[in-house]
């Protein structure tokens, strides 16, 4: 699997595929990063691990259209084959969802379809929730709405900060995303 991650922030999630690629838990290869933010700490760890990168800033283009139209030029030069968003934090439009179907998966930090969009884990800290998690889902063209994949609860205790449901969220991430790309890996191989 050629492996196409696009993020937008600090990329922890990018890392934990790439170390899950380099301890042999994951047959892919990280081709190329796709990040929205030129100064987003992923570029450094990107850079750091010698992958490739395009980063752009989509005020800078007339539309989402023109973006994504340059961000599949990008994906067709690495020979990508499959999307993994890790913190991505833009809707796909048509024109990568048309040149990609069902091949895009994104991770969300709640359990769907509680907390949609931004900042869902402090949307479940103000909620009072006893009980969140992690979701992985193929993407449509709504926002965190395409079938589920993968989730996984985590309990949360009286006296949680956000800060420690974060950490405790990141945690389920770094295990789950590898693990699941590796399961759709090996479905795809299969036929
Ligand atoms: C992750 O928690 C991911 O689930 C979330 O952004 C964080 C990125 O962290 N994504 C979304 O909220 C998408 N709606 P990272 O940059 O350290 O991987």
């Amino acid at each position: 699997m050629k492996l196409a991650v696009f993020a937008s922030g600090s990329g922890s999630n990018f890392q934990s595929i790439v170390n899950a690629i380099h301890e042999g838990r994951l047959d892919a290869s990280v081709e190329v990063l796709i990040c929205d933010k030129p100064d987003a700490f992923v570029i450094e760890r990107a850079t750091k691990e010698n992958i490739p990168y395009f980063a752009f800033q989509a005020k800078e283009y007339e539309n989402k259209t023109a973006y994504e139209r340059v961000i599949i030029e990008k994906l067709e030069e690495h020979g990508i084959d499959f999307i993994a968003l890790a913190g991505y934090m833009r809707l796909i439009g048509p024109t990568l969802l048309e040149r990609y179907p069902e091949k895009i998966v994104n991770i969300h930090p709640s359990l769907l379809p509680s907390f949609p969009g931004k900042d869902a884990i402090g949307q479940a800290f103000r909620a009072g929730v006893k009980v969140t998690g992690v979701t992985i889902h193929y993407v449509d063209a709504g926002m965190d709405t395409g079938p589920i994949i993968a989730q996984k609860a985590v309990d949360l205790e009286e006296d949680e900060t956000e800060e420690s449901i974060a950490a405790k969220i990141h945690e389920v991430e770094h295990a789950i995303y590898p693990e699941t790309l590796q399961k759709i890996q090996a479905n795809l191989s299969r036929v």
